[in-house]
């Protein structure tokens, strides 16, 4: 097929209108996003949307119309509240959801009994709509799945030759779509956020809930409030991982990553190849530029990028929620000091882990050395331990590990007494000594509750036999010495059941992939 540029001539436009009146495509510009449209009230036209897009047929359409009074014959009844959102903000990048009339079939509302409406602010979008002299379905003009097309050029990429007509008109002024409101509930909900916000609809018509999968994205047996929640959206070809840290973490952490590009604000600090999504401050120009930006990376040939997070408020929830589903809702916290907590047993093989993982570009930060560092000249932590353990604990300025370790080592009271000393001092030095990202190296994790401080946890197990013969090797020490050791830590169970990841080192060549498996799913 053949597809036509038009421009936003008087000509052009009655040209585009018959295409939509005569049951063909046009894709034109909005003040959200280009849409894709064709006549309403035409089912064979609205099919070949679906097909344009690869668009599943369960996933409804919104109607534009270009007169406030167009959405009477297409619902059931205007509500009050439709009325006075109708009143207050038309046209508008708003769409309302009510119960549909038997003009709008089943097509366009994906087998639903509702019907999305909207008007328009954008004018061209309006002449289209009034040259067509009919109600125009049109979804985004993006093939289903990609990011929303801001930019004719962009419609052009998708579109080219599966439609009939483009209407070029230069670049879209909001950049995400349409906020998506139902009041065919008993509450309102917004179904997608957008530059119309939660605040400025209640301002009208009082309180509207926000669908939770609005942030957090859908269950798997979870039915959707509106059908696009649950199919994959706005992904480029890169993985995206959104970064949960302030502006100076974020910029540490990129700066630290290899063969990786970095979506994050002008102005930010980054070192390597970056495309930025508006300011920071400003989140109409991120709602802008966002879509344009994870097309640019593309472009760029990127197949890893770290997104700065948006805020969740005023327009910055329409930049988050679509930025999370462009990024499979991949969020890596860096609000936790540990990126990485890694644990295991006495003669699981952690150690072997913690030299890759270093290798990778991860600072290891060892709690064995701090337990050790604070054992000496600490003035403070020895009254404490001369206080419960006895004057003779401290030798020389240092606390003498193996008399404690003998005091402590079959009295659960005194070790847990000892614990609650040691470990909070502990841990406290290792967060000091943190940089992102950080690997937290601790076999006493759990015991020192220390998983809280850690993004992902990962342990390390092997063989109760393996363990055995590398503690004997490797301490020089015997089987029953080995044994007792071994007994009196936490079972594998236990590690296994409270970490994120589970890494078997049995000594075979496989621990690197399984290292580098895990890696790709925590960052
Ligand atoms: O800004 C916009 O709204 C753009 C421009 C072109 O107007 N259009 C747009 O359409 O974003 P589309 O099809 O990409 O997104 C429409 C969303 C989908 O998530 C769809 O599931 C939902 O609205 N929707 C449409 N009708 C619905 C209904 N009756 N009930 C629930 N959700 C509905
Ligand atoms: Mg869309």
């Amino acid at each position: 097929m053949k597809t036509k540029i038009f421009t936003e001539s008087e000509y052009d436009i009655k040209e585009a209108g018959k295409i939509i009146k005569t049951g063909g495509l046009v894709a034109f510009p909005t003040e959200t996003v280009y849409g894709l449209g064709a006549d309403a009230l035409n089912d064979e036209a609205v099919k070949k949307i679906y097909v344009a897009k690869g668009r599943p047929s369960d996933n409804p359409l919104i109607v534009h119309i270009c007169r406030k009074e167009d959405i009477i014959p297409l619902v059931k009844e205007v509500t009050p509240k439709a009325q006075a959102l109708i009143d207050a903000f038309f046209p508008a990048p708003l769409t309302i959801i009510l119960p549909k009339s038997d003009k709008v079939g089943n097509v366009v509302s994906g087998g639903l009994d509702t019907v999305a409406v909207r008007m328009p602010e954008n004018e061209t979008a309006r002449r289209l709509i009034e040259a067509a002299g009919c109600p125009v379905a049109a979804p985004s003009a993006n093939t289903s799945g990609l990011p929303s097309p801001t930019r004719a050029k962009y419609v052009i990429d998708d579109m080219m030759g599966k439609i009939d007509g483009i209407i070029d008109g230069g670049d879209c002024e909001f950049g995400v779509e349409s906020t998506v409101i139902t009041l065919a509930t008993e509450k309102p909900v917004i179904l997608r956020p957008g530059a119309i916000t939660k605040e400025m609809i209640e301002a009208v018509i009082g309180e509207v809930e926000v669908s939770r999968a609005v942030l957090e994205g859908m269950k798997d047996n979870e039915t959707a409030a509106s059908p696009g929640m649950k199919y994959k959206h706005y992904a480029p070809r890169a993985r995206v991982v959104i970064v949960d840290a302030d502006k100076e973490t974020y910029e540490k952490f990129v700066n630290s990553r290899k063969n990786a590009f970095a979506l994050c604000y002008e102005g930010d600090d980054v070192k390597i190849p970056k495309v930025t999504f508006g300011k920071e401050n400003d989140d109409l120009s991120q709602a802008r530029e966002l879509f344009d930006a994870l097309r640019e990376l593309d472009e760029m040939g990127a197949k890893k990028v770290y997104a700065r997070i948006p805020h969740t408020t005023g327009v910055g929830m329409a930049v988050y929620n679509r930025l999370i589903r462009a990024a499979a809702f991949n969020i890596i916290d860096l609000k936790k000091p540990f990126t990485i907590g890694l644990t295991g047993q006495t003669g699981a093989g952690k150690g072997y882990v913690c030299d890759y993982l270093k290798s990778l570009g991860f600072n290891i930060i060892n709690c064995d050395d701090c337990v050790k560092e604070i054992y000496e000249n600490n003035p403070k932590l020895f009254d404490e331990l001369k206080e419960n353990f006895g004057q003779d604990i401290i030798v020389n300025n240092a606390v003498d590990r193996k008399r404690l370790s003998e005091i402590v080592f079959s009295d659960d009271k005194r070790l847990a007494l000892l614990n609650s000393i040691v470990h909070p001092a502990v841990i406290s030095l290792c967060e000091s000594k943190a940089k992102i990202p950080s690997v937290l190296d601790a076999p006493q994790l759990f015991e020192a509750n220390a998983q809280e401080k850690c993004y992902k946890v990962i342990a390390v197990t092997a063989s109760y036999k393996t363990r055995l013969e590398r503690i004997m090797s490797r301490d020089g020490i015997s089987k029953e010495q080995a044994r007792a050791r071994m007994e009196s830590q936490l079972n594998e169970e236990y590690f296994i059941k409270n970490s994120d990841f589970v890494i078997i080192n049995d000594g075979t060549e496989d621990i690197k992939k399984q290292i580098e498996t895990i890696l790709e799913e925590i960052i």
